[in-house]
């Protein structure tokens, strides 16, 4: 035989030849796992649209927070709920804010892991939008002010990064601003700075209870066909000071990650969000697919994509499975 052709299955013919030639891994650092705070007591309610997540109340995170130190989780990135809503979100910027006070609580108890504050106004305002507003019009320059009082505050109870979600503009430039003037020289900006308008976080709004009131987001964040859209997003938090990027949600915007990683010289972060977590322990219950498989192959995706981080709901199983298959 004179064919010519190349012999790629040479190294994929054992496990052993395969790892040793694997070009992307998943490690428990990689992943940044999500935790839904609620304001009140003995509260531990499963999402029913993510299974296998809780909303806790602050009587309830020391157990949630020994399991998830057992898993080998080393980030967690907090989102509140609170008890009361009004129009500017006083809540989120409150010394006794929810996420405030189980910042404090984790820093105290678990002071190794690192804490990611999500830093917006929607699961705070009564009409579920990122700013405030006025009419229907949600407002750019006067949101600001609340966002930075918002990520000063959390830098006060302890948050190890502070990580704005909002999509206004100028968000990093004032948030980092604020942090400087208060002290908080060498908190970093994790930006979610290339953010789009997506149906995927449905069930998020469900858990946050943060779904807005009227409209939609999309006069903030990003429409799904652009992607110049996101080297300018990009460029301009880079430019204000944001020390990691965040690309959200992760399934559908890989593309755009690896833009993002050839591009831009920090860590990136990609949310792999709750639409894209229920689809798959949807179908996994179903018996319609694989989850330890699924699960696995889509977030290695995510590494191979360029993401340096991962903020997952499926790091504590993710984790299991990684160490089940050493
Ligand atoms: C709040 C926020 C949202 C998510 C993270 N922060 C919802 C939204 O923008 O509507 C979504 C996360 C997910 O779906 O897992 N601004």
């Amino acid at each position: 035989m004179d064919l010519q052709f190349k012999r790629h299955r040479r190294l994929r013919s054992s496990a052993n030849m395969r790892a040793l030639v694997r070009e992307n891994h998943l490690r428990a650092e990689d992943f940044i796992y999500p935790l839904f705070i609620y304001e009140g007591e003995n509260i531990r309610n499963e999402v029913p649209s993510m299974l296998g997540v809780f909303q806790v109340s602050m009587d309830h995170l020391q157990a949630e927070m020994e399991e998830i130190v057992a898993h080998g989780i080393k980030s967690v990135l907090l989102f509140g709920i609170p008890a009361e809503k009004d129009e500017c979100g006083t809540q989120a910027y409150h010394h006794h804010g929810i996420v405030q006070e189980a910042t404090r609580f984790i820093k105290e108890k678990f002071p190794e892991i690192i804490v990611v504050a999500d830093t917006c106004l929607c699961e705070y305002t009564s009409h579920g939008h990122c700013g405030v507003i006025s009419g229907e019009k949600i407002l750019n320059d006067e949101s600001l002010d609340l966002l930075v009082q918002t990520a000063v505050s959390q830098a006060e109870a302890g948050a190890d990064i502070i990580a704005p979600s909002n999509m206004m503009d100028g968000f990093v430039a004032a948030i980092r601003a604020g942090l400087d003037k208060a002290g908080f020289l060498d908190v970093p900006i994790m930006s979610y700075a290339v953010k789009y308008a997506s149906a995927f976080y449905g069930p998020f709004r469900e858990a946050a209870e943060g779904a807005p009131k009227f409209g939609d987001r999309k006069t903030y964040q990003m429409d799904p066909a652009n992607r110049l859209e996101a080297f300018r997003e990009a460029e301009s938090d880079v430019a204000e000071g944001a020390d990691f990027l965040i690309v959200k949600p992760g399934m559908p915007y890989l593309d755009i990650v690896r833009d993002i990683k050839n591009n831009f010289n920090v860590p990136v972060v990609v949310y792999n969000v709750s639409g894209e977590y229920s689809m798959i322990k949807a179908a996994a219950q179903n018996g319609w697919i694989d989850e330890k498989q699924t699960v696995l192959e889509l977030l290695t995706g995510m590494k191979r994509a360029g993401a340096d981080l991962i903020i997952t709901y499926h790091a504590k199983d993710a984790i299991r499975w990684l160490n089940e298959n050493q």
